[in-house]
């Protein structure tokens, strides 16, 4: 199984979006796909048609305080992904999950599954705390959604510290796949110009690439998300065709890197 988060603390840079437009086409693909919803604000717990607030539904949490196992809590969505589900109970993880072992509670769970899926795919909170360091030391890639803007340029270098610390701490193998441009609108010179710092950033900084494959700003998938669904699933559009790109790029990165993809 590979292990891929969406990471960025930078809030609203499609990181759930991503995700679940990756995870589905994965799925469709035909692999055997998890999603673990590691936000408390459940984004993608929602998108995949489950009801963050059921009474009585198991979520990461309980995985969290180890008082249930992944394959307890995962339920299969419409579209094909297992979903690990989250919900706001979560959100004060940083004060609930402490002592010893607590950064590698995510890596420790998610380990006894790893041969029933191909793929796992991470959402995760804007923030830097203990959530988002479980799910680097869970993972063996990272993707970085960010908006080509200078906001967003500012917060990879909390990111990039956060990354190496957790290289040289507990997950040596942690590697940047790219940085993924989204809600791309090539008509701005700001948005072009942005470009070129982000290439520097990844290269010098990041030890990575930006990915060819830029999702264009369109409402078609706040539309698809509206219908609880990725626009794989949806109506085709321009951002339907931006992300199989993506999809396509991710896995031949992943096959170049030696993954069994
Ligand atoms: N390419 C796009 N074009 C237009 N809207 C988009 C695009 N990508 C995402 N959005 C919308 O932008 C909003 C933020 O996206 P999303 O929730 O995926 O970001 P996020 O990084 O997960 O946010 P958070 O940090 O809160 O978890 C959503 O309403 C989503 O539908
Ligand atoms: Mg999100």
């Amino acid at each position: 199984m590979v292990t891929i988060a969406f990471i960025n603390q930078k809030g609203g840079v499609a990181k759930t979006t991503s995700a679940v437009e990756i995870a589905s086409r994965f799925a469709r693909s035909g692999k055997r796909t998890l999603c673990i919803d590691a936000d408390p604000q459940a984004n993608m717990t929602y998108i995949y048609g489950i009801n963050p607030d059921r009474e009585g539904q198991r979520s990461l949490k309980d995985v969290f305080s180890k008082e249930a196992e992944i394959i307890d809590v995962v339920q299969r969505s419409a579209e094909g992904p297992d979903v690990v589900p989250n919900n706001i109970l979560m959100s004060n993880a940083d004060r609930m999950f402490v002592g010893v072992n607590s950064m590698t509670l995510l890596r420790n769970a998610i380990r006894p599954v790893a041969g029933s899926y191909d793929v796992c795919i991470i959402d995760s909170p804007p923030t830097l705390g203990m959530i988002n360091w479980n799910v680097l030391i869970a993972a063996d890639y990272a993707v970085v959604p960010v908006n080509a803007n200078a906001l967003s340029i500012q917060g990879l270098r909390a990111l990039s510290e956060t990354v190496a610390e957790v290289r040289e701490e507990a997950n040596p193998g942690l590697r940047i796949l790219g940085l993924l441009i989204t809600r791309y609108n090539p008509r701005t010179k700001l948005g072009r110009e942005a470009l070129p710092d982000l290439e520097m950033i990844a290269t010098r900084y990041l030890d990575t690439i930006v990915f060819q494959s830029k999702i264009r700003q369109s409402v078609a998938v706040e539309d698809a998300q509206a219908n609880r669904m990725s626009t794989a699933s949806s109506r085709r559009s321009k951002i339907a065709s931006d992300y199989d790109a993506l999809f396509g790029e991710i896995v031949s990165e992943l096959r170049k890197k030696g993954g069994s993809i």
